[in-house]
């Protein structure tokens, strides 16, 4: 059997309290095939960012592994793993996560400086990831000159326009109305069919089993359905 595109093992992400610990993630074992389009859904705390995280070498675990193509992420080097996350991995945060004092255009750019593109190509894909989300007239816009949904396009903008391998996508339509989150939706579901492999936190269980091959359920640290032989939705590519 091929080897799965990504892996987890008894992944563990414990944080230290004090008086108690916090069991963010607690053994979680989970592999995604080359371009599967995974849906995790779960409730508020159940660990979905912490595992995001932990999967785009974000984070470190307490204890178990995360492996690419069966190369442990605690094996690569510090170059090997600023690779990963700077051509590889595409990542859509919960918090944006954009640079207050860039513009759209610039925060979106900000994906290319590790690519060997000259500073006009930069823009041009930039410009046209930004067109493409229906922002073609705010590419000046800062972000506190943004709206919440419009910010949140920025944030896909900039994780897609470097055509990673893997998308990591946390609520990447929790601040959209319905409109803009289907056209988010299509434009994952079309990436996917392109070969890119998807990973994406949504509190929308339709929306997952709709666009996601399969979706797993997350509550308190555990995966709680969905391990790889039973899954909550399951549709074939
Ligand atoms: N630095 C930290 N220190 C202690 N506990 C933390 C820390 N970061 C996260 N946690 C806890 O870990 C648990 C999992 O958090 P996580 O952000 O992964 O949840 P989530 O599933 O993404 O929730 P949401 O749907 O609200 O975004 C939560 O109970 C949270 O309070
Ligand atoms: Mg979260």
């Amino acid at each position: 059997m091929a080897e799965p595109y990504i892996r987890t093992v008894d992944l563990c992400r414990y944080y230290d309290r004090g008086h108690h610990v916090v069991k963010a993630l607690d053994h979680v074992s989970i592999t995604v095939d080359r371009g599967q389009f995974l849906g995790i859904v779960g409730s508020s705390g159940s660990g979905k960012t912490t595992l995001l995280n932990l999967l785009a070498g974000l984070d470190t675990p307490t204890s178990g592994m995360v492996d690419l193509n069966g190369t442990p992420l605690s094996k690569m080097s510090r170059r090997q793993l600023s690779a990963y996350r700077a051509q590889k991995v595409g990542m859509i945060f919960q918090s944006f996560n954009l640079i207050s004092h860039y513009t759209a255009l610039q925060n979106v750019e900000t994906a290319l400086y590790f690519s060997t593109r000259t500073p006009a190509e930069r823009r041009r894909l930039a410009a046209a990831a930004l067109e493409q989300l229906g922002l073609a007239d705010r590419i000046t816009h800062r972000p506190a000159d943004l709206s919440g949904g419009e910010q949140q396009r920025v944030a896909v903008a900039r994780a897609v326009v470097k055509n990673p391998e893997i998308l990591y996508a946390d609520e990447p339509t929790g601040n959209l109305d319905f409109e803009n989150s289907a056209q988010i939706a299509t434009l994952l579901t079309e990436l996917n069919k392109g070969g890119l492999t998807i990973v994406m936190v949504t509190h929308n269980l339709e929306m997952a089993q709709q666009e996601a091959h399969r979706t797993i359920r997350m509550q308190y640290g555990h995966v709680v359905e969905g391990t790889p032989s039973t899954v909550v939705g399951e549709k074939r590519p």
